[in-house]
């Protein structure tokens, strides 16, 4: 019988995309994937270290499984992804029945890294280089990403797929454990991504996010042409097939002309944009090294209203950074004010070991603070995304219809008509009554209500 494998997955896109490919390369040697962890002769999880509390409940959710371990020893437990990278041996020590941690970079090396593990050699570990001891050329090459020529029709959604255009990042912001468990920025050439879009759009996918972490500083030489992002999009857009494209996540400092140019005049970009200001204090951001000011961030949004009117904007804000004072955190408030974004994720600070602001400056914010400013932060937000949702009242919007909605997943509906949970262009969650048929594919729906996240709409 072919082996069972169950893979968790928390964190950003980056990681669904991960869990997606390596769960396509072990199908390919033999495996199936099954969604109880408890019928899984492999445990996969995929982790994210961007906070503190994201790394707790992976430790908690591996402290659980021992257990199951103790019962059934054959059964074997991977960490793959950032936490891997981040915290390599310290995995096994704090939960010694895992049997392997593999980092992102590493990826392509799950199957055989599987195949030791069942011959029984023992604990197995891929990391790449860490990037303050090697050289470049070679960090890079540790770093791999699983991006392979052939996408198996496997994934998740038919009609929506995950394509990466660029791996790690550059910027290290004081913050952030990113750069440093996903490496050097690096683009793939437009080729590969063009060919890798084709087959999907050959599988009938209908839109397409392309992934970076700042995916605005995509650049990628061919000969004598240096393509960034806006060159790429002008090239998928000519792709017949898909009909949306979108790319996440912006770097307020790369927002150029061209590429807000390029989401007016391409028809399948959609006008939505992902550009996270972290907080609206010129002398927090120094301190966060985001390399823009307040100013020039407002600056950049008044740009995009302008060329892009229909555009929806979201952003994210980190409150109760080392040495946020009231003041800087009301002109964070001031900014969500006046941003008028979609909506935007907020996070309160949470110190990274090994990043700049760890070592830099102390975490001096109480918790309760960071709490409050949370709260308070979210009120206002929630209220303009409310705002912003009614506006739809009365206005038909083209959506894509992702599968039925979380409504009808918790009611357990099994007929043919379900609630249908789409999306429109420009991100926005849109639920409708309809048949499973509809699954797929781009309907008109006319919304009748709205709260803060959700558009109710009426088939037509
Ligand atoms: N590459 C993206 C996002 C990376 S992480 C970008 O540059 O925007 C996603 C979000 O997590 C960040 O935008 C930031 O708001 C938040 N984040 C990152 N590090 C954090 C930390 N140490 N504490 C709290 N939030 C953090
Ligand atoms: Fe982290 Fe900054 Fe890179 Fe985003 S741009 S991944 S916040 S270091
Ligand atoms: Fe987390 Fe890694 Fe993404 S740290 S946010 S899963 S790049």
């Amino acid at each position: 019988m072919a082996k069972q494998l169950h893979i968790e997955t928390v964190g950003c896109q980056m990681n669904v995309l991960d869990s997606e490919l390596v769960a396509a390369s072990l199908v390919r040697a033999g495996y199936q994937l099954v969604d109880n962890p408890r019928k899984a002769d492999v445990i996969l999880f995929n982790t994210c270290s961007v906070r503190q509390h994201a790394e707790d409940k992976i430790y908690s959710a591996l402290g659980r499984l021992k257990h199951l371990k103790d019962h059934h020893p054959e059964r074997i437990i991977g960490v793959i992804g950032c936490m891997a990278q981040k915290d390599q041996g310290l995995i096994f020590r704090r939960a010694p029945h895992v049997d392997l941690v593999v980092s992102p970079g590493q990826l392509g090396r799950v199957p055989e890294v599987l195949e030791r593990v069942a011959a029984g050699a023992g604990p197995q570990m891929e990391v790449s280089l860490d990037r303050t001891w090697a050289v470049r050329l070679s960090v890079e090459r540790s770093f791999l990403p699983l991006d392979p020529s052939q996408r198996a029709p496997t994934r998740p959604a038919r009609h929506q797929a995950l394509v990466r255009i660029m791996f790690g990042c550059n910027k290290f912001c004081t913050y952030c454990i990113v750069p440093s468990v996903r490496g050097p920025e690096q683009s793939r050439p437009v080729d590969e991504i063009e060919a890798e879009v084709r087959q999907l759009a050959d599988q009938g996918c209908l839109e397409i996010p392309l992934l970076g972490q700042t995916v605005n500083s995509y650049k990628h030489r061919a000969g004598e042409r240096t393509y960034r992002l806006s060159d790429l999009l002008d090239r998928l857009n000519d792709i017949e097939g898909p009909r949306r494209l979108k790319f996440v996540t912006n770097y307020p400092r790369h927002m150029t002309r061209d590429l807000i140019e390029a989401v007016r005049d391409l028809p399948k970009v959609s006008p939505y944009l992902h550009v996270p200001a972290q907080s609206g204090s010129d002398r927090i951001l120094k301190r966060m090294k985001r390399g823009y000011t307040a100013g020039a961030y407002r600056e950049m949004l008044a740009q995009i209203r302008q060329t892009v009117p229909d555009a929806a904007i979201t952003s994210d804000f980190i409150v109760g950074f080392c040495g946020e004072t009231e003041e800087d955190f009301q002109q964070t408030v001031d900014l969500v004010r006046d941003g008028r974004f979609k909506n935007s994720f907020i996070f309160k600070y949470s110190t990274r070991p090994g990043t700049k602001s760890a070592e830099k400056y102390a975490d001096d914010v109480p918790y309760d603070v960071k709490r409050r400013r949370n709260n308070g932060l979210l009120a206002i937000q929630n209220a303009i995304s409310l705002e912003d949702s009614q506006s739809f009242v009365g206005r038909t919007v083209e959506i894509l219809v992702e599968g039925p909605s979380k409504t009808s997943l918790k009611r357990a509906e099994t007929g043919p008509a379900v609630q249908l949970a789409g999306r429109t262009v420009c991100d926005r969650i849109v639920v409708c009554e309809g048949d499973r048929g509809l699954i797929g594919r781009v309907i008109s729906v006319e919304i009748y209500q709205a709260t803060a996240f959700t558009l109710f709409g009426r088939f037509q």
